[in-house]
């Protein structure tokens, strides 16, 4: 079923509440796709400090009073690195897809949008796909595609 009613909005500090308690929802399946690694706990602990983090841009997801998901774009020099996460419960019913949408909105105009994303993860190749289907994907390096998001086929110019 389709998620109705989901609220997209930029994450606050005054969330970080809601962030912690969505992360305790989530399995470590989905802590340590979010982010690799092979600890959930220490990803919890990064994500969990996520709206105290400066240089980056964060899309949460509400139904309601509850927090379901949420992208990140973190910055550096080279641009833009994006990652999702939406709770167990939530995955499938299009709360991805807006979010990582609202994200690319938010986000239009940075220079280099990329992601990094294991070959084995399907739902995530599969919302890159849907939501950028321009995006060019590296071959795979120990495992894991690197994603130029905002990728544009430009046309060879005339000689
Ligand atoms: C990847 C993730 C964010 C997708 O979020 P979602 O809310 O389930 O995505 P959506 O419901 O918008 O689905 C978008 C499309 O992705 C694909 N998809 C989503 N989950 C899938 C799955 N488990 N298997 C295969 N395809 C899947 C489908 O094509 C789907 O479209 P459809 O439902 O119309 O067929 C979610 O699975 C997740 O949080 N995973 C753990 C963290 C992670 O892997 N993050 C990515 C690291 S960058």
């Amino acid at each position: 079923m389709r998620v109705a009613h989901l609220v997209t909005a930029p994450l606050l500090a005054a969330d970080r509440r809601s962030v912690e308690a969505m992360l305790d929802r989530c399995s470590d399946r989905t802590v340590l796709d979010r982010c690799g690694g092979d600890s959930p706990n220490t990803v919890r602990l990064y994500l969990r400090s996520l709206p105290d983090r400066s240089r980056q841009t964060t899309v949460a997801g509400w139904h309601g009073h509850r927090l379901v998901g949420m992208a990140t774009a973190v910055h550096d020099n080279d641009g833009s690195e994006l990652a999702i996460l939406v709770e167990d419960a939530w995955q499938r019913r299009g709360v991805g897809t807006a979010l990582m949408s609202r994200l690319l909105a938010d986000t239009a105009g940075h220079s280099a949008l990329h992601a990094q994303v294991a070959v084995t993860n399907t739902a995530a190749l599969a919302l890159i796909r849907r939501v950028a289907p321009t995006a060019r994907f590296d071959a795979p390096d120990a495992g894991v595609l690197k994603v130029e998001v905002n990728h544009v086929d430009r046309p060879n110019r005339r000689p």
